[in-house]
């Protein structure tokens, strides 16, 4: 069975109403999506009721963090994995963006936390991982998304991977303008499913889907989404303009 593609968008804290909106019926108006893919959009926390009231239903809603706790309570700012259920309309969940480790120095464990919240309320989850700039140069890429994936794999069973994509989002290709070269990308995802089926098993290798985020555009998505290991995309910039639905459409040329 071939893994069915997922495109993600990302808003973070970027999307005014209008640019919300106009995805909103950008998507809304663009015919079928590619039967081989899937989407979700991830409005801020603001937007989301407004944006499932008014969004397709084939088109799905994440929220772009969890908290570490899963019950409802006294955290404020944050927002629970119970919280979002009892709202409803939201079935994904981001977690782990650079963004979340770098600015609010996020670590692997609370990372792998948030997934288990999140999988206990019955989301499916977007994992990020990725290496920045100097990790990179210092040769340390696949040292750096092993030891971010061991923490998750550590602490979940193996038929929990069945409601896990991973994106490989390279911190110094994220909103640069920089996207990953196809090599680049493929060669980390195809690393990372070696690792999955030496480390967890041989199916969950083959089942679970990992994307590319970084600087994706219309341009650069036909490019990575030919190669044999990339099965989406997690979009940042690009998923509040009217291009985010050419993107979806790229998975016309999956192989
Ligand atoms: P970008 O963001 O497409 O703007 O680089 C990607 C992401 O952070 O998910």
């Amino acid at each position: 069975m071939p893994r069915k593609l997922l495109i993600g968008g990302n808003h973070k804290a970027a999307g005014s109403l209008a640019a919300v909106d106009g995805v909103v019926k950008a998507l809304n108006g663009m015919g079928e999506i590619p039967a081989n893919a899937e989407v979700v959009i991830a409005p801020t926390a603001l937007h989301v009721g407004r944006v499932r009231e008014a969004l397709r239903q084939d088109v799905g809603v994440a929220v772009q963090d969890i908290h570490t706790k899963k019950a409802m309570g006294a955290f404020t700012g944050s927002m629970t994995a119970d919280l979002v259920k009892d709202f409803g309309g939201v079935s994904w969940v981001i977690i782990g963006h650079s963004e979340r480790r770098t600015i609010w120095n996020e670590t692997d464990a609370q990372t792998a936390e948030k997934i288990k919240a999140a999988q206990e309320a019955g989301f499916q989850v977007i994992f990020c991982i990725g290496e920045t700039l100097p990790e990179r140069e210092a040769g340390r890429t696949l040292e750096i998304l092993y030891r971010q994936t061991k923490a998750v794999a550590d602490s979940i069973t193996k038929e929990a991977w069945k409601g896990i994509v991973v994106a490989y989002e390279p911190v110094w290709a994220i909103g640069t303008g920089k996207v990953a070269t196809t090599e680049q990308a493929q060669e980390a995802h195809a690393a990372l499913r070696k690792w999955l089926a030496e480390n967890v098993s041989a199916e969950v290798a083959e089942e679970t889907r990992i994307i590319y985020g970084g600087s994706v555009t219309a341009a650069s998505a036909a490019g990575l989404i030919s190669q044999p290991d990339i099965d989406g995309f997690l979009v940042g910039g690009a998923s509040l303009k009217p291009e985010f639905v050419d993107i979806v459409n790229s998975a016309k040329h999956s192989q």
